[in-house]
């Protein structure tokens, strides 16, 4: 007798059906809604810059072969986090990652702020067989990308789109992406020759030079090139 007032609620299905939807509606109203006017969380950090055109390539690859699957890009405000990875990710850092590329697994490391943590060798070779710098590392081997030739076609249109969306490129950026782009390829290429690696031409203009210049973005967004 003592919980008979929500019998009414329960004993009809299609009614409870309603209800439910309705209080879960309500929740995601309350928790999606607000979002769209706080505009501080849109505000970039000051002194930042959109991705260059290289970088932004290498982004695409990092999309495109899953390494978000395994890789977080978010330090959470947890001692235990900022201790191994650093300070902990603020929103004014994802502003210019479109999707964000947060990810929800770490099978590998955060990769939040590994910009700078090794020499583009180090990427170079661990990108080429992981197992080179830790043996019992999981992560699969890219070889593959070191000899395919990084696809510039769209990469204009790629900042153009980008502009449109709000990301503050300039008209000269976007007119010189592919320059600007085989420029910053060149320095990566050269940083890793430096180091005493040999790279064919292929290798030199291939997509793991491009995946390397955005990895070193990470984390340093508010930094010069
Ligand atoms: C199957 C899971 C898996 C995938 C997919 C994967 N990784 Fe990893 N990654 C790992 C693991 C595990 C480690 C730690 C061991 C090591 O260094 O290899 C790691 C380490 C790394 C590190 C070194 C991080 C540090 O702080 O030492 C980088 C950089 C990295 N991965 C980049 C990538 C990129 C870029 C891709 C996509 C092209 C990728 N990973 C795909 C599992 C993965």
């Amino acid at each position: 007798m003592a919980f008979d007032w929500h019998r009414p609620l329960e004993s009809d299905s299609l009614r409870l059906t309603l209800w439910t939807a309705l209080a879960i509606a309500i929740g995601g109203i309350v928790l999606l809604i607000p979002p769209f006017f706080m505009q501080g969380t849109a505000e970039p950090l000051p002194g930042m810059r959109p991705y260059s055109a290289l970088e932004q390539e290498g982004r695409d690859l990092y999309l495109s072969e899953g390494c978000s699957t395994c890789h977080s890009q978010q330090i959470r405000p947890l001692k235990s986090e900022t201790d191994r990875y650093g300070g902990y990710s603020l929103a004014g850092e994802s502003v210019y990652d479109r999707p964000f590329l947060f990810g929800s697994r770490r099978t590998g490391p955060d990769l939040a702020r590994v910009g700078g943590k090794y020499p583009d060798s180090w990427h170079w070779i661990h990108f080429d067989d992981p197992r080179r710098i830790e043996p019992r590392s999981n992560m699969p081997d890219f070889a593959f990308m070191a000899r395919r030739p990084l696809d510039l076609s769209l990469t204009s249109r790629r900042l153009e789109v980008l502009k449109f969306l709000g990301h503050p490129y300039s008209e000269l950026e976007i007119e010189n992406a592919v320059a600007d782009a085989e420029a910053q390829m060149a320095a990566v290429a050269a940083s890793i020759r430096k180091d005493g690696l040999t790279l064919d031409e292929t290798a030199a203009r291939s997509e793991t030079i491009a995946l390397i210049a955005y990895l070193q973005r990470l984390g340093k967004m508010t930094e010069e090139r």
